[in-house]
């Protein structure tokens, strides 16, 4: 996610503004800017790469002034450039905004604005607030913020500031965090603690709706009705590193608990009147080019590989269209059959994994049209596919994939509902459903995710094991490939996932008294053949931890311990059921004291064959 720092004091804020950037790295990145007021006004520097580059573009002649603003962004709507970098001013260079969040409608009010003679020189959806705040100031920067605000539809945590009113920070936040550092004769802004930790401990918290006036001396909170707010003062207790990580113990625990804001983010703007529809413009596949689509090949590896298995499940059965799933580093040597009605789907959340950026260029090279689904615009894989989309999970640090493979799930889903829509062989109930039960499930991820002592008792048994068996039927097989696959790469357990059906192949041979079988069994139609399954594996004395979802048949009696999952359409109860293995492999693997952000042998992104 992106980063914002405000400053306004005595100090020189430049320093202040990089140094707070600099805390903020860890987010992830790829520009970052700065706007101080000096004598002679707003000055605004920002470059495409590292902070580093900014400060080499800076170099000595560092501005002046001790109130400014700096962003470090993380690409959603537009490249990596300086242009697209914030802050972000209107036509005039009086007025400068830092922003984090999405503006869903920043199009519309784009084309209003540039009837009202505004000129854009972006691609970013950001640029929208700064011609807003210009289009509606009359002398008051809070009111002209307000006024902005109130035409976004979407989440933002923004701070603005004009050259007229030099003395004051304006900001204003909807569903993305911002707090305001309290100091002596000096206040901060920031996304995050970290930024401004090393000068004060006193916070404010902004709730959503809130705006607030930040000047050297004081500070003013407003809430969304005008009103002013005597705001308690926060003590942050966290160290700098506890800080980077939310107070997390772990860059993968906090990613795990962002979950749920990942979920939202990326339905923002697509699941459209509460998920009563689906709208992926950003594909601009016609209907005809949709409904030529008569095979998908999905590719890619690792987690991602295992979100594609999902929507093998999920596109077969809806669109009822052979979908075919293959490892990357399979599918580049093996002289693959694409014919040209094979819509080739690429995912990856790194958007740099060599053996899926083969994948994706033999693909290309072979004509087929090509949909990429990655979390990070402007990556190798972004560049090369013909459409994309994106998932806007923010930048994941752990090595672990989790909140990036739960944003994949949903594209896939919202891509097949889409798809769907498009092929006119999905109705407007039939999405409808869909639709809702999807914005559902982050409210249903947060009551799982508030039981993790549940998942620590299971840990605990798990942890003193070499070896664990994840089993499934249908798609829950594909969850359990999850599953397993978490475990091994951060607890070092070997852990095997298998269709439940095919243990009596072989596998049984290995089940012996009290080794850990992780059993799904979310699939209402096979939910029986489950049982009997579960029913094999107790027979030899294993110890059977099922998760089912809830209102089932009751495994209680059949297993060692049931851990029960919110109901949700089947062919989307991945999205809730794989949360609780995340957990589980993250607390086998604080009970084993493996490095869990960083697992030996591995990389966030594995860019070598
Ligand atoms: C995920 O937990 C693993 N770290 C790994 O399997 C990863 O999913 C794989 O390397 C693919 O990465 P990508 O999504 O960036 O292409």
């Amino acid at each position: 996610m992106c980063g914002i720092v405000g400053y306004i004091g005595t100090q020189p804020a430049y320093s202040i503004l990089i140094d707070g950037l600099k805390k903020l790295e860890y987010r992830g990145y790829d520009s970052a800017g700065v706007a101080l007021l000096c004598a002679k006004g707003l000055k605004v520097e920002k470059a495409k790469g590292e902070i580093a580059m900014l400060e080499a573009r800076v170099g000595n002649n560092f501005p002046e002034g001790n109130m400014g603003i700096g962003h470090t962004r993380w690409a959603t709507h537009g490249a990596p450039s300086d242009i697209n970098a914030h802050p972000h001013c209107g036509c005039s260079q009086e007025f400068a905004v830092v922003h984090n969040g999405i503006i869903e409608n920043y199009l519309s009010l784009r084309e209003w604005l540039e009837e009202q003679g505004h000129r854009f020189i972006s691609e970013t959806d950001t640029e929208v607030l700064a011609h807003l705040v210009e289009h509606y100031y009359d002398g008051d920067l809070l009111r002209a913020v307000s006024q902005a605000v109130k035409m976004v539809e979407g989440s933002f945590a923004m701070v603005a500031v004009c050259e007229q009113e030099g003395d004051k920070l304006i900001c204003a936040r909807k569903d993305s965090p911002l707090v305001i550092g309290l100091g002596e004769g000096e206040n901060y802004i920031a996304s995050d603690v970290p930024a401004f930790l090393k000068w004060t401990r006193h916070t404010h918290i902004l709730e959503d709706g809130e705006m607030a006036v930040v000047t050297a001396s004081a500070v003013s909170i407003f809430a969304p009705n005008g009103q002013l707010l005597q705001k308690e003062i926060n003590e942050v207790t966290w160290d700098a590193a506890e800080a980077e990580k939310g107070g997390y113990p772990h860059f993968m625990l906090k990613e795990i608990m962002e979950q749920p804001r990942a979920l939202r983010d990326t339905m923002r703007g697509r699941l459209i009147d509460e998920g009563r529809d689906i709208n992926l413009t950003e594909l601009a596949l016609t209907p005809q080019q949709c409904q030529a689509i008569e095979r998908i090949f999905i590719v890619a590896c690792g987690t991602a590989y295992h979100a594609g298995l999902v929507g093998k499940y999920a596109m077969e059965k809806i669109l009822r269209l052979p979908v075919e799933v293959d490892l990357a580093s399979e599918f580049r040597y093996r002289d693959p059959l694409l014919d040209p009605n094979t819509l080739v789907l690429v995912i990856s959340q790194s958007g740099e994994t060599a053996d899926t950026l083969a994948a994706l260029r033999l693909a290309r090279k072979r004509g087929n049209q090509i949909l990429a689904i990655t979390n990070v615009v402007g990556s190798s894989v972004a560049r090369d596919a013909d459409k994309v989309l994106y998932t806007w999970a923010g930048p994941e640090i752990a090595v672990a994939s989790t909140k990036a493979y739960l944003t994949q799930l949903l594209s896939l889903y919202m891509l097949t509902l889409y798809l769907g829509k498009q092929r006119g062989i999905l109705d407007g109930q039939t999405i409808a459903e869909m639709g809702t039960a999807l914005c559902r499930l982050p409210t249903q991820l947060e009551s799982i995710l508030g039981r993790e002592a549940e998942l620590q008792q299971i840990a605990d048994y798990l942890a003193p094991w070499e070896s664990a068996f994840f089993i499934g039927r249908n798609v829950d097989y594909a969850v359990a490939m999850e599953g397993a696959l978490k475990l091994k790469e951060i607890s070092y357990i070997h852990a095997e996932a298998y269709a439940s059906g095919e243990l009596k192949h072989g596998t049984l041979a290995l089940i012996v008294d009290g080794i850990p079988v992780i059993a799904m069994a979310t699939q209402s139609a096979v939910l029986d053949k489950s049982l009997s399954n579960i029913k094999e594996i107790k027979a030899r004395c294993g110890h059977v931890i099922c998760f089912a979802r809830e209102g089932a048949i009751s495994f209680a009696q059949e297993v060692d311990r049931v851990f029960h999952i919110p109901a949700a359409p089947d062919i989307l109860m991945p999205i809730l059921s794989v949360v609780p293995l995340q957990l589980l492999a993250y607390y086998t693997a604080v009970a084993r004291a493996c490095p869990v952000d960083k697992p030996r042998n591995l990389a966030k992104s594995v860019t070598v064959e």
